[in-house]
């Protein structure tokens, strides 16, 4: 850590007020976040903590149209819920603030005033689509359709989330709107654009200075900035009525894009905090701005966000952002939609005053590096033979012992045998050991650090046996205890960071007051002579019941998520169509239907529905387009026997001239099918009758 800072100020991305939180949340960024906080507290730095809600953002307003109210009860309820679920967790933020808060519209407003004064922002005229009969545009998650890759209907039109391909509105087969259910027509409308493509050289000079972040954040803007064209502008303003109105002339009916007005709520946050001295954090150069994030929100804090600091001229710009890769549940993504989560107002409903566990297991775990997982397992493994085995009996032994034989004063150390001073140095070593980890950001090393001095101390006291020696050498085992009171002394301090909790549990039973992380730095905190509290367990078993019960539960969620995925497959099914008007004989005679083999396939540019196909008739060889490549790709049909509808007049599509039509048969899905011939292998020619 570059310590010439005179101050640090740490954000916790503000997330969405549409749902509760859960342990993906906390193990991307508030956890990490919060032990970085607490540490440098502990180490007596200026630093202060800031989050809040999101308040904006168009899926809120779905959220309040599924609920049936206003977008302002969803964010009201889901604040109060996730401010709650944080402090119970022992998220420390010194504000919880929210970005429908009077200084956040102001402060929002301000900046995107300042720089379109400025004259940073571009405007442009663009076609949106609009449904006419909610007389409102649509924001991409408001229009659904069929996915031009899978042909999955349901797709958004910003991603087909069976798939998983990101799509703009424009690509979607038949879009429709989620409002009316009619089909959206496109519109011109002007918004300000932030032209990133022109700050491109800025933003990498930035980056440039940064090569030593997280691989993982470093890499993700790179490619970023070096993806295609580069950079691309960005609308910052949208045509919905849910946001921080646009603060200029001709801006009637459009708000802030979310993204835009929420990281000032890092700046409203701190603002509402410190009304007399928030500058300080933000316009020094002697502050410091660390941003803790997930990795999905990477580009707006490294190149969005850091862009509009820039040109707005005012601000610092992040020092860091450590954002973490993403947690899974049981080898499944975490997703809120299909109820796979563990939250975290039910976990403590289950495990109560465990916050500790969770808090551990999450760290220990994190996915600092990589995407990693969560499971009960490992959270039992985690608690019972980490914290209950190594900490929680190595403290247990200290507390019981030191009553059993001293009455609980603390005993004199006489005489340190060489291995004692070993001890004694390690442990004093740690505060820094662990110290630099978390300066780095690398909280799995930290905690796995601190456990290591519970380790040390665990394998002290079993190698020593107290408990026998006391018999044949009273007067060693002062010293040996006198150790061991000063290793729990010095774990309370070190674990404050990750198990705030514990860690004020333990300077309790030591009948202690909280210390600072220096003390950590000598083994002489417990003095002679000073009584500590009647002891008590720190931590217990997860017993495997325990562990069965929440199983079984995501076992049942699993199966509900597939009945209601085959429910919602089943409501899809097209409906059998009618038979059609009766027909004579005659002119189904004038039909030449015959059989024919695919011997080319291929897609034809500009769309995605028709493939170019050469049939061998067996009398001859045509040309004839057809709309299956949404269900085939060209290499898998060739070969194929289909029927030939052979005398339809030509059509030209697509300027190719087709000449007839295969037979095809749409699934339950309305896919298109091959179904006749049955087998292969006919003469081609034959009639069909
Ligand atoms: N609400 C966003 C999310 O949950 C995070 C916003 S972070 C901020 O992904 F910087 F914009 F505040
Ligand atoms: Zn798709």
């Amino acid at each position: 850590m570059n310590s010439d800072f005179k101050r640090t100020l740490v954000t916790a991305a503000l997330p969405y007020a549409n749902g509760p939180v859960h342990i993906g949340h906390l193990a991307g960024c508030y956890l990490p976040a919060d032990i970085y906080v607490r540490y440098l507290r502990s180490a007596g730095k200026d630093v202060k903590f800031v989050c809040g809600s999101d308040e904006h953002g168009v899926p809120i307003t779905i959220r309040a149209r599924i609920e049936g109210t206003t977008p302002q009860a969803v964010v009201d309820k889901y604040h109060k819920l996730m401010g709650d679920a944080f402090k119970d967790f022992g998220i420390s933020f010194d504000i919880y603030s929210r970005t429908s808060s009077k200084v956040h519209h102001q402060t929002a407003s301000d900046f995107f005033k300042k720089l379109y004064d400025k004259k940073v922002f571009t405007e442009k005229t663009t076609e949106q689509y609009f449904d006419e009969s909610a007389q409102l545009f649509l924001a991409d998650r408001l229009i659904v359709g069929t996915c031009p890759r899978c042909a999955n209907p349901n797709a958004y039109g910003d991603q087909c989330e069976k798939c998983g391909t990101s799509l703009s509105p424009d690509e979607l087969i038949e879009p429709k709107s989620t409002l009316s259910g009619s089909k959206p027509v496109l519109k011109p409308t002007k918004n300000w654009f932030l032209p990133l493509d022109k700050l491109q050289p800025k933003i990498k000079a930035y980056l440039d200075q940064h090569s030593d972040w997280r691989p993982t954040v470093y890499g993700q803007c790179k490619s970023w900035l070096d993806s295609g064209d580069g950079l691309q502008p960005r609308a910052m303003t949208r045509d919905i009525d849910w946001g921080v109105p646009v603060p200029v002339e001709g801006a009637q009916g459009k708000v802030l894009y979310v993204w835009f007005d929420a990281p000032i709520g890092y700046i409203s946050a701190t603002k509402e905090l410190l009304p007399d001295s928030w500058e300080d954090y933000w316009k020094s150069k002697e502050s410091r701005l660390i941003h803790f994030i997930g990795k999905d929100n990477i580009v707006f804090h490294c190149i969005i966000f850091p862009a509009m600091l820039m040109e707005h001229g005012d601000f610092i710009l992040p020092d860091n952002v450590p954002a973490n890769e993403f947690l899974n549940l049981e080898g499944d993504k975490i997703s809120t939609s299909r109820n796979w989560a563990v939250w975290l107002h039910e976990y403590l409903t289950d495990f109560k005053d465990k916050q500790d566990v969770l808090r551990y297991t999450l760290c220990a775990n994190a996915p600092e590096t990589r995407d990693n997982d969560f499971t009960w397992k490992d959270f039992q493994a985690r608690n019972n033979s980490e914290l209950v085995n190594i900490f929680g009996n190595f403290i247990n032994r200290t507390l019981v012992l030191t009553h059993k034989f001293y009455e609980g004063k603390v005993p004199e150390a006489t005489d340190y045998t060489k291995e004692d001073l070993i001890v004694l140095q390690e442990l004093t070593a740690a505060p820094d050991r662990i110290a630099a980890s978390i300066e780095q950001f690398r909280f799995r090393e930290a905690v796995t650090e601190w456990m290591n001095v519970s380790r040390m101390g665990n394998k002290y006291l079993a190698d020593n046996a107290p408990w026998n020696l006391i018999k044949t050498n009273a007067e060693r085992v002062k010293t040996i205890m006198n150790v061991a009171l000063q290793i729990s002394c010095n774990l309370a301090i070190l674990a404050e960071p990750f198990l705030p909790f514990t860690s004020k549990k333990l300077f309790g039973l030591l009948n202690l007051h909280e210390m600072k992380w220096s003390s950590a730095k000598n083994a002489s905190n417990m003095a002679t002579g000073h009584a500590i509290n009647k002891d008590e367990l720190l931590f217990s078993k997860v017993e495997d019941s325990d562990i069965q019960v929440q199983l079984d539960r995501l076992e049942k969620i699993k199966k509900e998520n597939e009945r209601l995925a085959a429910l919602k497959e089943a409501s899809t099914e097209t409906p059998l169509k009618e038979i059609k008007e009766a027909t004579s004989f005659d002119d189904f005679l004038k039909m030449d239907i015959r059989t024919a083999t695919i011997l080319e396939a291929e897609s034809i540019p500009k769309t995605n529905k028709l493939l170019k196909l050469k049939l061998d008739t067996g009398v001859d060889q045509r040309t004839v387009v057809s709309g299956i490549a949404l269900y085939y790709k060209p290499e898998e049909i060739i070969g194929k026997q289909v029927c030939l509808l052979a005398n339809l007049a030509p059509r030209k599509i697509m300027g190719i001239e087709s000449q007839g039509m295969i037979l095809m048969a749409e699934n339950s899905k309305g896919e298109l099918c091959f179904v006749s011939p049955v087998n292969n292998g006919f003469q081609n020619g034959s009639l069909v009758k």
